[in-house]
């Protein structure tokens, strides 16, 4: 069996040819990302052939070349070095930081040293989990960890004061398999699907734990306690149940959380006594992780109707008025998170993560670490996307306008089709506007149809506090010309980035909140958007763009 080798990181993996390249990187326990979803479109998954001939290009009889595309070229008979090039996982950012947390410190793990015996005692809720040698009650830690369909973040938190000891994040290996959720469900149901998916999943949080421990140079059996988060999919996953029943209707979960668990059962690498506590689901769509957001932005505390919303793959959202909470969710796709866009990218360094046209027209770019731009993250595609709305190269039916309205100056056409370019060899095509349209009509429709069914008007509501791994990025003027929240929301929005982690930071913190979020769980109402009649008619009406509101500039610079 032919062998790869990748570089710099020396990982190596025998798989048999015919294999692509990019289940090699995998197979090498690599990640990659893949933006174009394996299309060959973005580019993204380039590497550079060091040693060898990939099978693909071969075939395709093209002269030898020192690139190939992981998606597309296969491992034939030959070993093979090859050189990742593009930035992977580590350089993913992690927005959590800045939402202030507000909980008791009761924590259900606790110690207590025995002078008599010399030994110290671990409780969790009270019952002894294990003894260990010595006083060792300088040393209490939990872990919050969020499961994400695109990302996974882990916190190691210092239990005695509430601090966030260390964190890291990594892109969700699963997302090699299907970038949605209806697309994992579909790989659980195939043969050894579920069991991959799940490995999957614990590879990736025990990689973070192994991270998360030697930053804070603690060994992972110190830690006895963690608490997962993630949507309702992930929770099956990660717990290895069938997720098929929320493919189907009536959606009702087979896990509903509220649950602990041995982390030695779940394949956890922490302390072989520790427990892992999943908290409570709403409904098959709506997780763990909006309860979280639910629990970290104190959204019941709030006098006026406030809403949240978690933009990811999926966009869930929670509307509380007068103590109650009515929840959605509604499939947005992966476009927010640099997915299927041409030159989409994920949050990493050299991703545009905020776009806008100065008044004489000339672009101004932020990327991510200042690094030469190389793709759009979900936060840079909302600007740009809106930018082209506004300014009106692209129509309220989500069509390039024939003469590129106010920007024409970045129109150019490759190819016999019509571009927006923003930067050089950085673009939006028309297919990436469709994209975009269907990810935040998802949201809208998620949006009215949640008010409505609460009785309140887009102005009548309070606060929108809006989480995601981009949501410090996000500005608020860019979702609303771009139609995804309404107009009235104008002034109301509040960014407040991981809320999933930050909750299950809670949950180690505040034992109590674990049982205030299973009776959240148990009452709250939530709404099946697509089983709503007018679903679809109000999904429709939501892609169109809001009408272009400033189309010319005082000079036009320029292409
Ligand atoms: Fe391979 Fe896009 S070209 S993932």
């Amino acid at each position: 069996m032919p062998s790869v080798r990748f570089f710099p990181e020396g990982a190596i993996a025998a798989v048999p040819p015919g294999t692509s390249l990019l289940e090699a990187v995998y197979a090498a326990g690599l990640t990659m990302e893949t933006p174009c979803g394996g299309n060959g479109i973005c580019g993204k998954c380039r590497v550079r052939v060091l040693t060898g001939l990939p099978h693909g290009i071969q075939d395709r009889a093209k002269p030898v070349s020192p690139f190939a595309l992981a998606c597309q070229d296969l491992v034939g008979e030959d070993d093979l070095d090859l050189e990742i090039l593009e930035v992977g996982e580590n350089s993913l950012q992690i927005h959590d930081e800045s939402l202030a947390l507000s909980c008791a410190h009761i924590p259900r793990l606790t110690k207590r040293f025995l002078p008599d015996r010399g030994r110290t005692e671990v409780l969790a809720g009270g019952k002894t989990l294990c003894l260990e040698a010595g006083n060792r009650t300088d040393s209490l830690f939990g872990l919050a960890v969020d499961v994400g369909t695109t990302t996974l973040a882990v916190a190691l938190v210092d239990l005695r004061n509430g601090e966030e000891a260390a964190s890291a994040a990594t892109l969700n290996r699963q997302t090699r398999h299907a970038h949605d959720v209806l697309g994992r469900i579909s790989f659980a149901a195939e043969p050894g699907g579920l069991a991959i998916l799940q490995q999957d999943a614990l590879t990736d949080i025990n990689a973070l734990i192994a991270e998360v421990c030697a930053q804070a140079g603690i060994s992972a059996a110190d830690i006895y306690e963690a608490v997962i988060c993630g949507n309702t999919c992930m929770q099956h996953l990660v717990t290895g149940i069938d997720p098929a029943n929320l493919g189907r209707r009536p959606y009702h979960p087979a896990f509903r959380g509220h649950a602990y668990r041995k982390a030695a059962e779940v394949g956890l690498r922490i302390a072989s006594q520790g427990e892992v506590y999943f908290p409570a689901v709403l409904s098959g769509h709506v997780g763990a992780d909006i309860v979280a957001g639910i629990v970290a932005t104190g959204l019941l505390r709030r006098h006026q109707p406030t809403l949240f919303i978690d933009i990811g793959t999926n966009g869930e959202m929670a509307l509380a008025k007068e103590g109650r909470v009515i929840a959605a969710s509604t499939a947005a796709g992966p476009a927010f998170e640099g997915m299927n866009i041409s030159c989409g990218m994920r949050a990493a360094a050299g991703a545009i993560e905020a776009f806008c046209l100065e008044g004489d027209g000339r672009p101004v770019l932020k990327t991510i670490a200042e690094a030469p731009p190389r793709g759009l993250c979900g936060s840079g595609l909302i600007d740009a996307v809106a930018a082209l709305v506004v300014h009106n190269g692209v129509a309220s039916s989500g069509r390039f306008t024939p003469d590129g309205g106010a920007i024409a100056h970045f129109l150019e056409r490759v190819n016999g089709k019509s571009r927006f370019r923003l930067a050089p060899h950085i673009f939006l095509t028309q297919k990436d506007i469709r994209q975009v349209q269907l990810a935040k009509a998802a949201i809208r429709a998620g949006i009215d149809l949640l008010l409505r069914q609460a009785r309140i008007l887009p102005e009548q509501v309070d606060r929108v506090l809006i989480a995601g791994s981009f949501g410090y990025h996000l500005k608020e003027r860019s979702l609303l010309d771009l139609g995804l929240l309404p107009e009235a929301f104008a002034g109301k929005t509040e960014f407040v980035g991981n809320t999933s982690k930050a909750g299950a930071r809670i949950f180690l913190l505040d034992a109590a909140s674990r049982d205030w979020a299973a009776s959240l769980a148990e009452k709250a109402s939530c709404l099946d958007l697509a089983d709503l009649p007018d679903f679809q008619a109000v999904f429709t009406a939501s892609m169109a763009f809001p009408r272009a509101s400033r189309p010319t500039f005082t000079a036009t610079p320029a292409a």
